[in-house]
């Protein structure tokens, strides 16, 4: 009954939901956001980086093989579909996911976020799908296979999580499963940081192994770290 309610897009649970994202006695539900002038530098620093990654990757869909990096083009050649439509999906999951953390969005046009939501699920499907084809031949062997191919079963799996939840109206598992699917689209940025860094500190063979596994576990540690300390008890 709910559940054909929210899908129909009457308020109960639309309103419910916007409703507790204020309510800070809702248990897993973050109380406040960080505002003033850190929020706000936070904000925009997280918001040109999503845009830099994103817009490097829809460059993959635009120019296609022209805009392929040396050292993995001989792979993407067997593969042209799987990198283009991971680039897709990857970009689409990067802006749509830094859309529905917005507060505003959530509160004043809640048929928006549903909308947006349910772009990003798709998106993550397919470019997440996408990167655990791309996982099974990455360059660095077993190492980077698995590393890669965990964070593409995790983000698939914590955005089906995250719709699922919505869909029944759990609000507090929803939010939570939606910081946790973001931090892992946000390994795409966090692999870009690294990744200089890695290669001048390890070379190129260590530094890309390591790279596959610490692009994403740094971001489930501060993910889980920010949902701890945000949950208090009444
Ligand atoms: C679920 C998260 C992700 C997984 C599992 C993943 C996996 C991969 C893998 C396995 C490769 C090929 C590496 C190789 O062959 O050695 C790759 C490359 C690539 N990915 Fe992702 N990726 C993810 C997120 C993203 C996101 C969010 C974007 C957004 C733009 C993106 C854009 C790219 C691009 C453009 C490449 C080509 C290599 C480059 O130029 O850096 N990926 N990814």
């Amino acid at each position: 009954m709910t559940r054909e309610r929210w899908r129909r897009g009457e308020a109960s649970v639309p309103r419910a939901f916007t409703a507790t994202l204020s309510h800070p006695s809702a248990v897993g539900v973050p109380k406040r956001r960080a505002r003033g002038v850190p929020g706000a530098m936070a904000n925009t620093v997280l918001l040109l980086l999503v845009l830099y990654v994103a817009i490097y990757g829809l460059r993959y869909v635009v120019l296609g093989q022209w805009a392929w990096i040396p050292m993995l083009a001989a792979s993407f050649e067997m593969r042209p579909r799987a990198i283009s439509l991971h680039a897709l999906g990857g970009s689409v999951a990067l802006i749509s996911g830094w859309l529905q953390l917005r507060p505003l969005l959530r509160r004043r046009w809640p048929r928006v976020h549903r909308g947006v939501g349910w772009l990003y699920v798709a998106a993550s499907l397919i470019g997440g799908g996408a990167g655990i084809w791309l996982a099974a031949h990455s360059l660095g062997g077993w190492v980077t296979h698995v590393g890669f191919g965990l964070l593409g079963v995790g983000a698939v799996g914590a955005s089906l999580t995250t719709a699922v939840l919505a869909v029944r109206g759990d609000q507090a598992g929803h939010r939570r499963w939606a910081i946790r699917s973001y931090a892992l689209w946000l390994s795409a940025v966090t692999l870009r940081l690294e990744l200089p860094l890695l290669f001048a500190a390890f070379g190129r063979e260590m530094g890309y192994a390591l790279v596959s596994w610490m692009c994403w576990a740094p971001n489930v540690a501060v993910a889980e770290w920010l949902l701890r300390r945000r949950v208090r008890p009444g």
